[in-house]
């Protein structure tokens, strides 16, 4: 292939999502990727979907699986000095959401992808990208030894936060806000039926934890860790004892040691890069923001980024290239930041309330003082439950 109309780089949820919702408007694209299809298929990562996310990929064609066998929650609960307090998302929001982890959306995009005969070339090496400022945009990449170069009418960076999309812009083009926070996720993925109906947040003495599921038989659990920390210094038993002492009560006294499938350590972090365009080059996902994961929205985003940026490159390709054209595609920005950044408010301040963070007895006044006020007010749960279920696409 010598032309595309799209090149989209990285075959995360974004790179592939944007690759099916483009197809459905005729447009042409190439996907990327750096790594094989086994790996992106088998990254264990993500696991809430919004309604307006479950919207998207039924738009796009790729929702029956979900349907079927997605876990639909009407609450989450928070625990809390010994004790659980339930936000009724459904009561407080008419909407819920659906628990369908990011391998199984991964894999029914990886499948509509091949059944549409789509390109992808996999283990593409040295993506490198060129006169993304210009009118000739063009990537070129090494595959099984070859080089090639494809030119095209627009780039979509869908390649993650250590992509080479966003480094590809000068960086006085980009304004960059960032905060780092002190700790990690540790998580744990293991086959045993979860000891919990809903998912749970839980502040406890000893840090962060999260008990969450990805099936009826399935669990996927998480403790704040310190970022010093390495997972082999975390053997299963260490795991679950911590985990169970996080958790408390009757349910952390239910969970067995199971043996992991799968165990990392993630960093937290905010960050955004703005403007998502510079000139043919779009960013979109991770490539240009990242959230802390305690609000359960980095995947979320990334499908958001994506449904707004094919609404403006179908927009830009209906009009004549001119001015009406650059102003459909400049709208991707201005509408996707406007979502991310609450997303990033909502994400740090989840972060914020249920960790243990280093900071003096004020800083742990306000944290307890914020939850007691939200177990108490059904306004801060609406506020609470409607950014958890996601603001309107
Ligand atoms: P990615 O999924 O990162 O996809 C980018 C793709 O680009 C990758 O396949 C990568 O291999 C490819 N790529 C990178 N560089 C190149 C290159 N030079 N050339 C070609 N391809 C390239 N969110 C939650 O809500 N909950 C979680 O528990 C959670 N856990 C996470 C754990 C980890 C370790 C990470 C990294 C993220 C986690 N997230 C979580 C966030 C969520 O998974 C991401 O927000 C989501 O994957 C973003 O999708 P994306 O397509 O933008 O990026
Ligand atoms: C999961 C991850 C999250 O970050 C979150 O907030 C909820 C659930 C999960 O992996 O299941």
């Amino acid at each position: 292939m010598k032309r595309t109309q799209v090149v989209i780089v990285g075959a995360g949820p974004a790179g592939l999502l944007l690759g099916q919702l483009l197809h459905r408007e005729g447009i042409d694209t190439l996907l990327l990727e750096r790594r094989s299809a086994e790996y992106v298929a088998g990254r264990i990562r993500a696991g809430v979907l919004e309604p307006g996310t479950v919207n998207v990929l039924e738009h796009a064609g790729v929702a029956t699986r979900l349907h079927a066998e997605g876990l639909v929650h009407e609450g989450v609960e928070i625990g809390f000095r010994g004790r659980r307090h339930r936000i009724d998302l459904k009561a407080l929001t008419g909407k819920s959401v659906t628990v369908y982890g990011q391998t199984e959306v991964t894999r029914d995009l990886m499948e509509a992808r091949a059944a549409a005969g789509m390109l992808s070339v996999y283990e593409a090496e040295d993506v490198a990208l060129h006169d993304v400022g210009g009118n000739t945009p063009r990537v070129s990449f090494r595959h099984q030894g070859v080089v090639h170069e494809v030119a095209c009418d627009f780039i979509a960076g869908c390649d993650g936060f250590h992509g080479i999309s966003r480094r590809s812009i000068p960086a006085e083009s980009l304004s960059v806000s960032e905060r780092v926070y002190p700790f990690g996720w540790l998580g744990v993925l293991a086959d045993t039926p979860p000891a919990w109906h809903e998912l749970i947040y839980a502040n406890s003495e000893q840090g962060f934890a999260l008990a969450s599921m990805r099936s009826p038989t399935r669990v996927r659990c998480y403790v704040q860790c310190d970022l010093t920390e390495r997972v082999e210094q975390w053997s299963d038993e260490r795991f679950w004892a911590e985990f169970r002492l996080r958790l408390g009560g009757e349910i952390g006294a239910r969970v067995p040691d199971a043996p992991s499938i799968e165990k990392s350590i993630a960093p937290l972090r905010s960050f955004v890069a703005e403007p998502l365009r510079f000139g043919r080059l779009f960013l979109a996902g991770d490539a240009a923001h990242i959230v802390p994961p305690t609000g359960a929205k980095g995947l979320n985003l990334a499908v958001s980024d994506v449904f707004y940026l094919s609404e403006a490159l179908r927009d830009s390709y209906r009009e004549v290239p001119g001015e009406r054209a650059e102003r459909a595609l400049d709208a991707y920005s201005t509408r996707a930041l406007r979502r991310i950044w609450r997303a990033e408010r909502f994400s740090w301040w989840m972060t914020r309330q249920l960790h243990r963070f280093p900071g003096d007895a004020f800083d742990s006044r306000l944290q307890h003082t914020e939850l007691e006020y939200l177990f108490e007010s059904r306004a801060a749960q609406v506020s609470m439950a409607e950014n958890y279920v996601g603001l309107p696409l």
